[in-house]
C-alpha cells in the first residue's frame, strides 16, 4: 500500500467543499490505488456543518481515506500538506464581477500563505479555486516564505471545460476530441478561450466550424460569461463543475500531458508571451512527468489573440495594484 498524500482543502462545508471532498477520497484525484488523508479547514462557525459533511464522509466507508482532519486553525489544517486547495471565500452574488470580492477575499490568503509556508510538506503543491483566484493565488504565494512560485496554481479549467464543451456541440462532437484549448489570462470575463490555437479531431477549430462570427461573438462571450449565467439559473455560483475542475486540474498536474496537447492552469509567469513576469496567468501548461510542468513554447498568436490576451493582463496588472497592501 502507498503512503497516504495529505490533502489539505478550505471552505471545506461550503458548496465546492461538498462537491469535492468525495471524489477526492473516491480516489478520483489521484488514482484508485492511492490513499489520502483530508485535513479540512474551515471558519469556527462552519465547523458544527463541517462534521455533518465528515460523518457523511464516514458514511461512505471510502477504501482509500486514510483519516480526516477539521480545524479552523491554519497550521493545523496546512499540516503535511502534499496539496493545499484554496477553496474558502465569499462567492460572488448576481450582478458582480469576480474582482469585486478582492476586497472582502483577499486577505484571508495572507494568513492562509504564511501558514502554508510554515507547516506544509516540503513538496506542496496549491491550487486557488476562491474568486478572484488569480489575484488570491498571487497573494497566497508571496506570503508563502520559502514555497517556490512554481508550486502555485489558480484554476482555468473550468473555463477551458466549458470551452470544450461549447466548441464540441457546434461541431457535433464529443468534448474528448477536443484538444489544445488554451484559456489565456484572468479567470474573469476578460478571459481568452484561444479558439484559433484549438483543435476538433487534430484539425484547427477555424477549418471545422467554418464560423468566425459565431467564434468572436457567441462561443467567446459564453465562456466569459458561463459563470455568471450559472448565477442567474441556479441562484448559487457553479459547485460541481467547479468541484470537477479542481479533480481534473490537479490529475492534470500529476499526470504526463498526452503527446502534442496541453491543458489551462494560471501558473506565475516569468515573462512566457509577454505577460508581464510575477502575474499568474492562465497559459498553456504541460507535464512530462507529473511533477514539474512547462508553459509551452510557440503557439502562434494571430493579432486578435494578442490584443484579447493583453486586455486580460491588464486586468490582472490592476487587480494586483489593487491588493499592494497585501503583497
Ligand atoms: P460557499 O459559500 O458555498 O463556501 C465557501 C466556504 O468557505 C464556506 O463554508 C465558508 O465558511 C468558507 N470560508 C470562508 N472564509 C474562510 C476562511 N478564511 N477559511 C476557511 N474557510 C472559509 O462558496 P463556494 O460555492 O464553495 O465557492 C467558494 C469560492 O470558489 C468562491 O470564491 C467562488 O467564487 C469560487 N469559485 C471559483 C471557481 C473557479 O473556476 N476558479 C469556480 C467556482 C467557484
Ligand atoms: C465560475 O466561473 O463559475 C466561478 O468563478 C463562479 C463565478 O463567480 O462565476
Amino acid at each position: 500500500m502507498k503512503n497516504p498524500i495529505t490533502v489539505s482543502v478550505t471552505g471545506a462545508a461550503g458548496q465546492i467543499g461538498y462537491a469535492l471532498l468525495f471524489r477526492i477520497a473516491s480516489g478520483a484525484m489521484f488514482g484508485p490505488d492511492q490513499p489520502v488523508a483530508l485535513r479540512l479547514i474551515e471558519i469556527e462557525a462552519a465547523l458544527p456543518a463541517l462534521e455533518g459533511v465528515v460523518m457523511e464522509l464516514d458514511d461512505c466507508a471510502f477504501p482509500l481515506l486514510a483519516g480526516v482532519t477539521t480545524t479552523a486553525d491554519l497550521d493545523e489544517g496546512f499540516r503535511g500538506a502534499n496539496w493545499a486547495l484554496l477553496v474558502g471565500s465569499v462567492p460572488r452574488g448576481p450582478g458582480m464581477e469576480r474582482n469585486d470580492l478582492l476586497g472582502i477575499n483577499g486577505q484571508i490568503f495572507t494568513g492562509q500563505g504564511e501558514a502554508i509556508g510554515r507547516s506544509a510538506a516540503d513538496d506542496v503543491r496549491v491550487v486557488v479555486v476562491g474568486n478572484p483566484c488569480n489575484t488570491n493565488c498571487l497573494i497566497a504565494m508571496r506570503h508563502a516564505a520559502g514555497v517556490p512560485s512554481e508550486r502555485f496554481f489558480a484554476m482555468t479549467r473550468l473555463d477551458e471545460n466549458r470551452a470544450k464543451s461549447q466548441l464540441a456541440a457546434k461541431a457535433g462532437v464529443h468534448s474528448s476530441d477536443v484538444t489544445n484549448m488554451c484559456i489565456w489570462g484572468n479567470h474573469s470575463s476578460t478571459q481568452y478561450p484561444d479558439f484559433y490555437s484549438a483543435k476538433i479531431q487534430g484539425k484547427p477549430v477555424t477549418e471545422v466550424i467554418d464560423d468566425m462570427a459565431w467564434l468572436k461573438d457567441t462561443f467567446i462571450p459564453a465562456v466569459q460569461q458561463r459563470g455568471a449565467a450559472i448565477i442567474k439559473a441556479r441562484g448559487a455560483s457553479s459547485a460541481a463543475s467547479a468541484a470537477n475542475g479542481v479533480v481534473d486540474t490537479v490529475r492534470s498536474l500529476c499526470t504526463p500531458t498526452a503527446a502534442g496537447d496541453w491543458f489551462s492552469v494560471a501558473v506565475c509567469s516569468r515573462g512566457e508571451y509577454g505577460i508581464e513576469a510575477g502575474l499568474i496567468a492562465s497559459m498553456p501548461i504541460r507535464t512530462e512527468d507529473g511533477k514539474s510542468w512547462s508553459v509551452v513554447e510557440g503557439v502562434e498568436l494571430s493579432e486578435y489573440s494578442r490584443e484579447k490576451i493583453d486586455a486580460s493582463v491588464a486586468e490582472l496588472q490592476g487587480e494586483r495594484d489593487a491588493v499592494k497592501h497585501l503583497l
